[in-house]
């Protein structure tokens, strides 16, 4: 039989092909919620500008209301018939209220439907996952409140560099992720213009008002291009683009704990909640959760290209092509949110060892700036001659098999006589560490500092 929506033009029904191609309801399904408050919102308003009549407006929104309640209880019923979420909202309302339902498309399409649903969901996105990114920072805040002393390597180019905190290194992340809420806060309100009313694609001839369905649906105002309503992804560009770049640090901070719960390493005791065994190696315990996270995130960024390229040689206006806007969306929302919350567990539940690290940042020369500034500012030797002087004590503490702080005086001093045994107290690591006071440094003051700001600024509200 024909499709009841546009049987007037249509003498024969899609073949089974066409509609399995088209058929975008196992995904869109999700979209149900946002749907039905469209749908509401529209028909208040076609009824406020006597549009509608009162009493068909009334069985319509109450028809919602029963749709809202069954999907609520059932979920949303399979029918492989229907196109999308609006046609089976559409054609269920025909069912529970008769010819009235067919009252709801007056002066709006699809086409402008689909894209106020999918951006009130992408707004509804967006305010998830940076809710979800502040409970990671949370987690990140109190594991570096527990070592704002803790002594580890900082590297550059994974070679041990100067010794830093463990505090200093976690609120790193902090710092990236305060910058993915800001994205996501970007995205959310960039979308606050409303497509609903747009229509098809010129504008409707009735005497609509979009400002009052815009603030039903709380957006700040309508869209101003009735062409540009229709056509626009941007907002889920918005969101996946922030996502794909919030992914890259949470693949960042697995990789490292990956690297640093390796055995070589051992910085880290990854609890057995969020660590796997081996079915034949029976010392095994493998950082899977960090490992998916760092997969994930490939994927995410994957999904965010392809919704790109889909959209990147559409002429306006609406094209079917854009039907595949919500799959990639929905999957990198739902990756997000799954790595936001294995990486809070992990990290959470990790045990730190800090034994470890204070072994490896100890060894690898990794004072030796300290030595060089020392000579800047307690022998007036220009920094790059202190650079010299200290790269001939590294070599002499390689030769002796021993660290810079413990060489004998009269081995520095054979390199340069103005070395003096003051010297020994910026050699140690935790001498070291407790120089870095610059703002934004690693010594363990600066780190309670910081702390202490975050911990304001993350409180719930
Ligand atoms: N299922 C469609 C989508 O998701 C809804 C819009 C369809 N519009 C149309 N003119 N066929 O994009």
């Amino acid at each position: 039989s024909s499709n009841q929506m546009w049987g007037g033009r249509f003498a024969a029904g899609p073949s089974a092909i066409m509609q399995a191609i088209n058929n975008s309801l196992p995904v869109d399904r999700r979209l149900w919620r946002e749907d039905l408050a469209g749908s509401k919102a529209h028909a208040a308003m076609l009824r406020d500008c006597g549009i509608i009549d009162a009493d068909d407006a009334a069985a319509i929104l109450s028809g919602l209301d029963s749709i809202e309640a069954e999907f609520e209880a059932n979920g949303v019923p399979d029918r492989p018939d229907l196109e999308d979420i609006h046609m089976l909202v559409e054609a269920r309302l025909a069912e529970l209220i008769g010819p009235a339902a067919g009252r709801l498309h007056t002066a709006r399409s699809r086409n402008d439907q689909v894209a106020t649903d999918f951006k009130l969901w992408t707004r509804g996105a967006c305010r998830e996952a940076a809710s979800a990114i502040v409970a990671l920072q949370q987690v990140l805040v109190a594991r570096a409140e527990e070592h704002t002393g803790t002594i580890m390597p900082g590297f550059t180019h994974l070679q041990v560099a100067q010794p830093v905190t463990l505090g200093h290194h976690l609120l790193a992340y902090a710092e990236m992720l305060q910058r993915d809420v800001s994205r996501l806060h970007d995205a959310d309100e960039r979308a606050d213009e409303s497509p609903l009313g747009a229509a098809a694609l010129a504008g409707t001839g009735f005497a609509t008002d979009r400002a009052a369905t815009a603030d039903a649906l709380g957006f700040a105002q309508p869209t101003a291009n009735s062409l540009d309503s229709v056509s626009d992804r941007d907002f889920a560009l918005d969101y996946l683009g922030a996502a794909a770049q919030c992914a890259l640090h949470l693949s960042r901070l697995a990789e490292e704990l990956i690297l640093w719960a390796s055995p070589p390493f051992g910085f880290v005791k990854l609890s057995d909640q969020w660590s796997t065994g081996s079915s034949i190696m029976p010392q095994k315990r493998n950082p899977d959760a960090a490992e998916l996270v760092r997969g994930h995130s490939g994927r995410i960024v994957g999904l965010f290209t392809g919704l790109m390229i889909t959209m990147k040689g559409l002429p306006l206006a609406y094209s079917k092509d854009m039907q595949d806007d919500k799959a990639p969306t929905f999957e990198a929302h739902d990756l997000l949110m799954l790595s936001l919350a294995a990486l809070a567990g992990t990290v959470e539940s990790a045990s730190f060892v800090p034994e470890k690290m204070r072994a490896a940042a100890a060894s690898g020369f990794s004072t030796a700036t300290d030595l060089a500034d020392w000579l800047v500012r307690e022998a007036n030797v220009p920094f790059r001659e202190a650079h010299h002087i200290t790269g001939r004590s590294v070599k002499a503490a390689e030769d002796a098999g021993c660290d810079l702080a413990d060489l004998p005086l009269e081995t520095l001093q054979a390199i340069d006589p103005r070395i003096d045994r003051r010297v020994y107290d910026v050699l140690t690591v935790e001498a070291s560490v407790a120089s870095r006071t610059s703002y934004g440094g690693t010594a363990p003051d600066q780190v309670r500092a910081q702390v202490a700001r975050w911990k304001e600024l993350l409180q719930p509200l």
